[in-house]
């Protein structure tokens, strides 16, 4: 029987609430449609935001969401999204089906969309494809609050308080869609375009996102890392005269200068292609073996986090840059007779598994990873709501995202699982257990148990430090067939359920775990 040994003493780390953070690009139906209705759309809406779609985010308690890409990031230019709608620029977004983009979702757009859902903001700049004046410009249009040109630009269209830009991502991919740099070319870009990412309200620091690696690429994050962190002395302690204490009283007088930091986060991107970039698979129509290949990948991202850590550490021993990993998710073969550039797919029970197992890792890796991003919201990748005309259904992966809110801000604990068997098929061999445990402020103790195999139960014995806890709620997330997902006909196939298969000892609580299922209980004394 597998074991659970919680030691509830040990409080090791926060679970930032943004690593349950969110994205929505302008691709395919995830803006357009998906979110954003219009005002003059049948469809109920506020501002022209999706009344459904908003209120199913809310639920999940929405910590941050990025935009407007993506590889469409380092192509948009920003001033096309502003002034009177009629007036926008209309184009074909050649990233993503070759569609009209026709900017009706712009900045002031995107920043009610987050009025609404109540969450933090991250934009992601345009590198690539655009100049250093055009990115300093957009900052000083979202967050200046006095008289300069941006600020009177926001003003006169209609907007005369300044937003809260949390988050700023300089780039997005730049290995690739973002302008196809080495590693040492991009960040030598990147420290030129965040010196003009201004703070112009020293009480609301914009941090900063540096693009980082593609999945495995470690050379990537070392260039990235020893060129951002490549210190030039910036005129401090330059002294041609040789005189050392005039170059201390320069230092002394910055310290009184809010800090703004180089960099705050690096980013990493990692999608699960089960069967390889090029086919991709189907959504819904797979067999035992690429299930377990599947998870197997989803796995893989532990590794990730632990490698380019410890690349991160040479530089940052302290652990200051966060890990940002603003794309993650499965990517499956855009369902039959859709656009493929919109990258619609379905979402069975095996990516409410991809989801529990990935949440799981970022949260034993509090320490390191601060932001996370599933790509995408709405209709794209593995979304956690899917539309069609007025109709709205919510993922599996919907319900995992649920389930797991309560570990949003939490206090990562000390845990650990012995007698879990390794299972899989030929040599895609996973343990058949993975779990994460936190301590929120109200004492209640979340834990969320995966159980990764499609043939049978495991009963898990949970012990804690000390004795005497009991259940306040118990959820699951499962259905016997792992194909199972939920159409627009039948919408409630796979949901949140309470969860009962449990018992409580003298002095643990042995839970009976069902195959292919995402479980959470929550425990107090
Ligand atoms: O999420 C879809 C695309 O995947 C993004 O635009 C890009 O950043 C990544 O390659």
């Amino acid at each position: 029987m597998a074991k659970l040994y919680i030691n509830e003493e040990n409080e090791q780390c926060k679970i930032e609430p943004e690593v349950y953070g969110h994205f929505s690009e302008h691709l395919g139906r995830c803006i357009y449609e998906g979110i954003y209705v219009g005002e003059d759309s049948d469809i109920p809406n506020v501002n022209g935001m999706r009344v459904d779609v908003v209120e199913a985010l809310k639920e999940l308690k929405v910590p941050m969401l990025r935009w407007p890409g993506g590889c469409f990031a380092d192509e948009y230019h920003w001033k096309d999204g502003i002034g009177p709608k009629e007036n926008r620029k209309k184009m074909i977004n050649t990233h993503w089906g070759g569609v009209v983009e026709d900017n009706s979702f712009g900045t002031h757009e995107y920043m009610e969309l987050c009025r609404q859902l109540g969450c933090k903001t991250y934009v992601n700049g345009n590198l690539g494809s655009g100049t250093v004046q055009e990115m300093s410009e957009w900052v000083e249009y979202m967050t200046f609050n006095g008289v300069s040109p941006m600020a009177d630009l926001r003003k006169e269209n209609g907007h005369a308080e300044p937003w809260t830009v949390d988050f700023f991502g300089v780039g997005n991919e730049n290995w690739g869609c973002g302008g196809n740099m080495t590693p040492e070319h991009y960040a030598n870009e990147y420290r030129r375009y965040q010196t003009y990412v201004r703070n112009y309200d020293s009480k609301k620091m914009i941090k900063k996102v540096c693009c980082g690696p593609n999945i495995d690429d470690y050379e990537w994050t070392e260039g990235v890392m020893k060129t951002v962190f490549y210190k030039t002395n910036n005129g401090v302690g330059v002294d041609p005269e040789g005189d050392a204490a005039a170059a201390e009283i320069v230092l002394e007088d910055e310290e009184e200068v809010p800090e703004s930091s180089m960099i705050d986060y690096l980013s990493l991107h990692y999608y699960v292609h089960p069967e390889g970039w090029k086919i991709k698979g189907s959504s819904t129509d797979f067999d035992g073996e690429v299930w377990y290949k599947t998870l197997y990948k989803a796995l893989f991202m532990d590794t990730l986090i632990k490698r380019h850590g410890t690349i991160m550490d040479k530089y940052d021993p302290d652990k200051e840059v966060g890990l940002c990993v603003d794309e993650w998710g499965t990517w499956f073969k855009n369902e039959p007779g859709t656009n493929p550039g919109f990258l619609y797919q379905q979402n069975t029970v095996r990516d409410a598994l991809v989801a529990g197992i990935t949440l799981n890792i970022f949260n034993k890796h509090a320490d390191r990873v601060k932001i996370a991003a599933l790509a995408q919201m709405v209709n794209v990748l593995q979304a956690v709501l899917l539309t069609e005309g007025e109709k709205m259904i919510k993922t599996p992966t919907y319900h995992v995202m649920h389930m797991y809110r309560h570990h949003q801000g939490a206090m990562l604990l000390e845990s650990a699982l012995t007698g879990v068997d390794e299972i899989g098929i030929n040599k895609w061999k996973v343990p058949k257990i993975t779990e994460s445990v936190s301590k929120g402020e109200d004492g209640i103790i979340t834990i969320t148990l995966n159980n990764l195999s499609i043939e049978a139960a495991e009963d898990v014995d949970i012990q804690f430090a000390d004795k005497g806890y009991k259940v306040v709620e118990a959820r699951i997330v499962t259905d016997t067939d792992m194909h199972a997902h939920n159409t627009f006909d039948a919408p409630e196939t796979v949901t949140e359920k309470d969860f009962d298969a449990y018992k409580e000892e003298q002095d643990k609580i042995v839970a009976s775990l069902p195959a292919n299922s995402v479980v959470e209980l929550r425990v107090k004394k």
